[in-house]
């Protein structure tokens, strides 16, 4: 139960994810088959995800890290003391603290989906930083979220870190900018992490690693609709893929059938050609120009922008726009 008393995931009478079917169903219904990137990240998915940032040729935790440990006093000068800091699917908040340490901030408000998770981390921060109230909400941050009564007068800065607006769409991405700028609300800004386009061979390696542990990653998301959906989906027959789309300037996961298969999930049957795929995940990668188009539909008004010493990730910093009759 989220703290407002509202489930935020439905279970069936035998204790099956609806969403999860639903998605599922559908997406394996239509031409190209695609299921969509949140079903990735049950607790084995997350666990793995977390495997994945610490791989060698995965270097966008890496690169943000980086540019957070070494722009703070840009963060103090730019955002400055006496926000309430809202972290956007929070998770285990493990870049916070260098955020945080940097602005003096009045106050913390973590948000994810996952309670367990979020309230692990708050106390892992109050620990961190006894002075600063943290408040954790459980809420689905794709929608507009309504914040504690107590940070209500303060000035916002989102914090939204990891490149987690490349999963989706643009249309998709800004709408949670939007979404956010109506959460977060009037002088708030934003700190984002995004990922950059760069030599298609060295983000391909990022996404189909020599241990093979994002294909594990991928490959789990098979497993979990065999384990929770009764399939059937012969997972030995499947191949993780990671292609990079130049068209829409994305990495693209794929699980590809190696032969003819059909199997069953939840009583439906389903039949994949040798070659065909189910696509399970986008990664899109931006430019300057890109980014700065995507933030500005979102509301966001791009005030600063920094990358790592490689030129591999990005970080920027935007304040909401105000609306005014321009040309
Ligand atoms: C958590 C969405 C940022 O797109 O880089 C990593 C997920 N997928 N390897 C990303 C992911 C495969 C990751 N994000």
């Amino acid at each position: 139960m989220a703290a407002s008393g509202i489930a935020l995931v439905e279970l069936d009478e035998r204790g099956v994810d609806k969403a999860f079917r639903a998605d599922v169903l559908e997406g394996l219904s239509q031409w190209p088959k695609a299921i969509p990137a949140r079903w990735l990240y049950d607790d084995a998915g997350s666990q793995l995800f977390e495997d994945i940032t610490a791989l060698p040729e995965y270097y966008p935790t890496r690169s943000e890290r980086q540019i957070l440990e070494h722009r703070q006093a840009d963060f103090a000068r730019l955002i400055g003391p006496g926000r309430a800091v809202v972290e956007f699917g929070s998770g285990s908040s493990v870049k916070t603290p260098l955020l945080l340490g940097a602005i003096d901030p009045a106050a913390y408000v973590p948000l994810d989906i996952a309670g367990d998770f979020l309230r692990a981390a708050a106390r892992d921060l109050s620990a961190k930083f006894p002075g600063l109230p943290v408040y954790p909400v459980e809420a689905d941050f794709m929608k507009p979220v309504t914040l504690p009564d107590e940070v209500e007068d303060l000035p916002k800065l989102g914090f939204f870190p990891g490149s987690t607006i490349g999963n989706m769409v643009a249309r998709t991405a800004v709408d949670l900018l939007r979404s956010m700028r109506q959460t977060l609300g009037e002088s708030s800004m934003l700190l984002i992490g995004m990922d950059l386009i760069k030599d298609p061979q060295v983000l391909i390696a990022a996404y189909d690693d020599a241990q093979g542990v994002t294909a594990e990653f991928n490959l789990n998301l098979a497993r979990r609709v065999n384990r929770e959906l009764k399939g059937t989906i012969p997972v030995d027959k499947l191949r993780h893929v990671a292609r990079w789309n130049d068209t829409f300037a994305r990495i693209e996961m794929h699980l590809e059938a190696q032969e003819d298969i059909a199997f069953e999930i939840s009583g439906r049957a389903f039949a994949m050609e040798k070659g065909e795929t189910i696509h399970t995940e986008n990664s899109h990668k931006f430019d300057r120009r890109s980014q700065y188009t995507l933030l500005l539909a979102g509301g966001w008004t791009p005030e600063e922008r920094w990358l790592d010493s490689e030129g591999r990730f990005s970080l920027v910093l935007a304040s909401a726009t105000r609306p005014r009759n321009a040309p």
